[in-house]
């Protein structure tokens, strides 16, 4: 459930009419809804109850301020995959005991702005990585909590491209040389293990996987305890998946998500985290744009738009679905068509829809992207020239700006020209 509907014939961020702030700020933007956030933050953080456990947004699904501040507002802790998202985290005011370090490459610089700015927990992922962490932390005179991240080698049933708990991908170490690999890191003593992490992929429909690498931990924590070893928390890191085609996914609860969580690794009397990112986040925001043109092909229609594959790439890069939905609602009777929905970028990759049905729009007409509020903004470039676009966040009747559009002369004035040219 999001709070983004119709009123008065007109598509609503919670009570801002979505066609005001295109007037004030113009398109294409992306709006995010703060009632929806919390509702989805909340959900997991319910759906926990009665365990000792942090719900660690993924702040790689959507990094702006305001939405880190948001939910930090209602305890959560962050996930961060790099110094750019731990320093977001901490100017946003996230202690850093509620921020957790996890990333396959993380770099010295990295570590030692998290040595020295506190962290949680750092999810190792290799020897080498440990190695150094050890040295980094060693050289400030701490000992650094860690988990180290298990591939479980479990089929996530999701896009190629966002599934990491197989052996195949670079992720975690191969959890049938955990025992070796704990062994190791408890003889380093900038090092404190703490327990253990996992992650098995994005866009997750089904429970069955999470059960299925979850046993596995739950195993491994009995075998590392009997090691010696104080296992004593659980990142089960995120990827549950959200509906996209409106009406026609019912992807598995947070609550059923818990539940089975709950039964997994219950009896084990750990401490669990959570990574979850698209779930908070992807119902909670919208891309806003307009009609440019509307061209009449061989056969087919074109709808352009003013947002292209550089705002929004999930549909070229991982063939993703989203909703497209008119500002103004359609009248009962509406004239529908079928339409290919494009950008101006100049390739044919940026196209968002193909036959999709819509009804009958005109130049200027607004237009909104649903389920864009994970992995869209994040993911934009300047591809084509084109600035970023902004960021706008409502609260009830009221907005804001939270990443403003920057002019062209911004833009291009980023660039350096050597002394020969
Ligand atoms: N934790 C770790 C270690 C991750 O790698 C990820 C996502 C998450 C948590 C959050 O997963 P979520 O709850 O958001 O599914 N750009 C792609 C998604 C990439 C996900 C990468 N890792 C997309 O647009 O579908």
């Amino acid at each position: 459930m999001d709070h983004f509907n119709y009123k008065n014939g007109s598509l609503h961020a919670e009570d801002v009419a979505l066609s005001d702030i295109a007037a004030e700020v113009g398109t294409p933007f992306y709006v995010y809804s703060t009632a929806t956030l919390e509702r989805h933050f909340r959900l997991f953080d319910d759906a926990l109850s009665g365990m000792d456990h942090l719900v660690c947004y993924a702040m790689k699904a959507a990094s702006n301020q305001s939405i880190i501040k948001t939910l930090a507002a209602l305890g959560a802790g962050m996930d961060v995959v790099s110094g750019g998202e731990y320093l977001r985290a901490i100017r946003a005011g996230v202690p850093p005991d509620r921020i957790v370090f996890s990333g396959v490459g993380k770099t010295r610089a990295e570590m030692e702005m998290i040595v020295q700015g506190g962290v949680r927990q750092v999810n190792v992922e290799s020897e080498p990585e440990m190695v150094l962490l050890d040295k980094v932390a060693r050289a400030h005179g701490k000992k650094i909590p860690i988990t180290i991240r298990m591939n479980p080698d479990v089929d996530a049933k999701t896009h190629a491209k966002i599934a990491t708990g197989k052996s195949e991908n670079k992720f975690g170490i191969p959890i049938t040389k955990a025992r070796d690999v704990y062994a190791m890191a408890a003889k380093l003593e900038g090092l404190e293990i703490v327990g253990i992490d996992v992650h098995i992929g994005s866009q997750l429909t089904d429970l069955e996987p999470f059960g299925l690498a979850y046993r596995k931990v739950a195993e491994l924590t009995q075998t590392l305890r009997a090691d010696g070893h104080d296992i004593r928390r659980l990142d089960l890191g995120g990827g549950l998946g959200i509906p996209y085609v409106r009406g026609n996914e019912a992807p598995p609860l947070p609550a059923d998500y818990g539940a089975l969580i709950k039964r997994e690794v219950g009896h084990l009397g750990c401490e669990v985290e959570i990574e979850p990112g698209r779930l908070i986040v992807g119902n909670a925001g919208l891309l806003v744009s307009s009609v440019i043109y509307v061209k009449e092909g061989e056969g087919r229609n074109f709808l352009i738009l003013d947002a292209a594959m550089n705002d929004l790439i999930r549909p070229a890069m991982y063939d993703a679905h989203h909703d497209i939905v008119p500002v103004q609602e359609p009248k009962a009777g509406a004239d529908y068509a079928d339409f290919d929905v494009v950008g101006p970028v100049c390739e044919t990759g940026d196209t968002f829809a193909r036959n999709r049905a819509l009804q009958r729009l005109e130049d200027g007409d607004l237009v909104a992207f649903r389920s864009a509020g994970a992995y869209g903004a994040v993911m934009a470039s300047e591809y084509n020239s084109r600035p970023l676009i902004p960021e706008v966040l409502v609260k009830g009747d009221q907005f804001a700006v939270i990443r403003p559009r920057p002019t062209l002369e911004e833009m291009i004035n980023r660039d350096t020209i050597p002394s020969w040219l």
